[in-house]
């Protein structure tokens, strides 16, 4: 009888295991990431016109803002906003990834990285 049941407890977890973890991957558990739906949302268009600005400013460079190409966004203390978009660099435009920090209630921003999207197979 105690096996019996221990058995059946076992079984019942293992069948949940797959459940867990693909939520995790979705991002709802563990402060995971989830992605932006409405990347053309104005605030997303904010928050990746000041990581540009914000790189322009540290790196004396004169990227210009085509697009955001994707995004995603991760519950911290505030919101880091993951972010890849399209920049012109003089005339050649390329991918970037950029990483914001917002706090919103502190009106505080900051960008946390910014590099070059390396495209190894996909050209559009
Ligand atoms: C920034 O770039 C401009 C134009 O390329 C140049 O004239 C200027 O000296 C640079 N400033 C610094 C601090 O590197
Ligand atoms: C922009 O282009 C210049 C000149 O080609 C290059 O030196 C610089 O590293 C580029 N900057 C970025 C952020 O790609
Ligand atoms: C902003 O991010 C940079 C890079 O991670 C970091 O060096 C800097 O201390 C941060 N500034 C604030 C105010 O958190």
């Amino acid at each position: 009888m105690q096996q019996n049941s221990r058995f059946v407890l076992l079984s019942l977890s293992l069948l949940f295991l797959p459940f867990i973890f693909s939520n995790a991957e979705k991002g709802h558990l563990f402060g995971g990431w989830t992605p932006i739906k409405d990347i053309k949302d104005p605030h997303v268009m904010e928050i990746a016109e000041f990581a540009v600005d914000e790189y322009n400013k540290q790196s004396n460079s004169s990227l210009i803002l085509q697009k955001v190409v994707k995004g995603e966004t991760q519950v911290v203390a505030g919101i880091n906003y993951r972010l890849v978009l399209k920049a012109k660099n003089g005339s050649m435009a390329k991918k970037y990834q950029a990483v914001v920090w917002e706090k919103s209630w502190l009106n505080f921003r900051n960008l946390t990285s910014f590099t070059l999207v390396k495209v190894f197979w996909k050209l559009a």
